[in-house]
């Protein structure tokens, strides 16, 4: 676990410089390959199983020679025939039509409410649903059409709701030509669903307009963002309606894991999107600039809290010109924040060694600590023209870093962003959601789930998180495997079998999530 942490920080700084884009997919590669080695063995035709087994030594080699792209079009050479339609009888006994050509047009079965329209497909196959997310300020998708492509290949089928990704410029052409079902309204999607993948946790009853919860099939397995510390009630609901439920957030921050983290995912283009935010904001430029008309200074922006977001938001301002310094209570990321070109701003060595858990989080700080952090940010406050605030301790409410009177030692014109607003707020007087302007003409920024503002590249990121995820939970015969002996799976699993099973749930609500 140790040394999982210590190679995650060179991790962080890796994909605040986005070197690391590529580990992602190569992860969904192995992926890809895993399973269809597993179904090898399904493959009657010998010649056929000859040619696949072929193509997938090949594509291992490719991989671990680093020839991704040889790799990945071995992958697609293999993927294709999979599909290719049988020469023997296609229909395979309790399992139903392997030819497409020959689907039945089925009626879903359902238990619950209006969900039994009827649907395209083939009976045996596992039926994976992306519904329109309907929350407000919501506009990613749980599925790209890069990644229904890979599940149709992967032999599953796909359902989505038409209209899913017109918030993320995926149209419902795009998913059909990468082979799923557009269904036309909540209903017809939730409720066709095996597998039903999610951005932000279903809408019930009292949440005003369509009950996406309701909509589900009893025994339907949902994936998503559940919020489940913040939303018990919820999660009591998913058990009580018999669906067993996944949330994504809770996945590990273990190495095995990190084409999984949603939450590394979202957060490194949240603390993008936070500087452009900000400097859309400010009047001012960022970099230094001299001119025939005079010199303009360079601007400087203080990042409080490098984790994922704040690395990539020191990384956006200096690639924006800007003088950067940063600073977080983990000592840890003092040298994280320095490769990235900043200054670390040091409260006190000695302290911040005791300040970070085992799993490799921010503990609660002290009074006599938060004091003194006070002070050495009021005192750099007054030269400082932006601040990104990304501090967060897992399970519980945000620290407030800056209080007003920090805030009136700022010049007017200077720019606050409160990255962690949803979850109370760093900066005293952040309002969820709103831009305020103080007396001292400070302009406040809480924008609402910011990695929506930048949702294409959220829901591809998310998409693929959910992809990986996918592999873990269903076998070679294409069937929802739970394994509890796995790690990540047993740390994400919420509800099964009509019962509440995370541990953490039936435990004190202060609980921290992440220690
Ligand atoms: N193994 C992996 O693949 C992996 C991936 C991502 C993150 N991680 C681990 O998770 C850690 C946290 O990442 P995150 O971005 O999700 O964290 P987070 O969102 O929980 O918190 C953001 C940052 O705020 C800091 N913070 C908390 N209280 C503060 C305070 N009072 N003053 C200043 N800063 C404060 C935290 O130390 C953290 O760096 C990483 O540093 C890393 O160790 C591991």
């Amino acid at each position: 676990m140790k040394r999982a942490v210590a190679g995650c920080g060179m991790v962080l700084v890796a994909a605040a410089l986005n070197v690391l884009l590529t580990p992602a997919a190569r992860a969904d590669c192995t992926e890809e390959l895993r399973i269809m080695r597993n179904m090898l063995a399904d493959v009657k035709d010998e010649s056929r199983r000859q040619e696949l087994q072929r193509l997938l030594e090949k594509a291992e080699k490719d991989e671990r020679a680093g020839r991704d792209q040889l790799c990945d079009q071995a992958v697609q050479r293999a993927q294709l025939l999979l599909k290719k339609p049988p020469t023997r009888p296609d229909k395979i006994p309790g399992k139903g039509f392997t030819n497409p050509r020959r689907r039945a047009i089925v009626s879903l079965p359902s238990t619950r409410g209006g969900a039994g329209r009827p649907v395209r497909g083939n009976p045996g196959t596992m039926k994976l649903s992306v519904a329109k997310e309907r929350r407000a300020q919501e506009r990613r998708v749980a599925a790209s059409p890069d990644t229904v492509k890979r599940l149709v290949g992967m032999g599953l089928e796909v359902v989505v709701e038409s209209g899913a990704g017109a918030g993320s410029a995926f149209t419902d052409d795009a998913y059909k030509t990468a082979g799923a079902e557009i269904a036309g309204d909540a209903a017809s999607a939730l409720g066709a669903g095996d597998i039903v993948l999610k951005v932000q946790r279903p809408l019930r009853g009292g949440d005003g307009g369509v009950d996406e919860l309701s909509l589900m099939k009893r025994g339907a397995t949902l994936i998503g963002l559940l919020s489940p510390l913040q939303h018990r009630d919820d999660v009591e609901a998913y058990a009580k309606a018999g669906i067993t439920t996944f949330a994504m957030e809770l996945v590990p921050r273990i190495t095995r894991a990190q084409a999984m983290d949603v939450l590394s995912s979202q957060a490194n283009l949240a603390g993008y999107r936070a500087v452009l935010d900000a400097a859309s904001e400010f009047g001012r430029a960022f970099p230094m600039m001299m001119t025939a008309a005079g010199t303009i200074p360079p601007t400087r922006v203080l990042v409080m809290g490098a984790g994922v977001a704040g690395l990539q938001a020191i990384a956006t301002a200096r690639r924006l010109g800007a003088v950067v310094s940063a600073t977080d209570v983990r000592l840890a990321a003092k040298e994280q924040v320095e490769s990235l070109g900043a200054s670390f701003l040091t409260v006190d060595v000695e302290a911040m060694k005791a300040m970070e858990t085992a799993g490799g989080y921010a503990k609660e700080m002290g009074e006599d600590f938060a004091r003194r952090q006070r002070e050495h940010v009021t005192e750099a406050l007054r030269k400082i023209d932006i601040v990104i605030c990304t501090a967060l301790i897992p399970g519980r409410k945000a620290p407030v870093l800056i209080t007003r009177d920090m805030v009136g030692v700022m010049r007017p014109g200077s720019v606050i962003v409160d990255l962690a607003v949803e979850q109370g707020g760093n900066v005293e007087g952040s309002a969820f959601g709103e831009t305020v302007t103080t007396a001292n003409g400070v302009a406040i920024i809480g924008h609402a789930n910011v990695p929506s503002r930048i949702a294409v590249d959220a829901s591809q990121l998310y998409a693929k998180n959910l992809l990986s995820f996918l592999g873990l939970i269903i076998d070679k015969e294409k069937h929802l495997k739970i394994d509890m002996a796995d790690e990540i799976v047993k740390a994400t699993l919420l509800t099964r079998d009509g019962a509440v099973v995370h541990p953490q749930l039936s435990a004190a609500p202060a609980s921290a999530a992440g220690a």
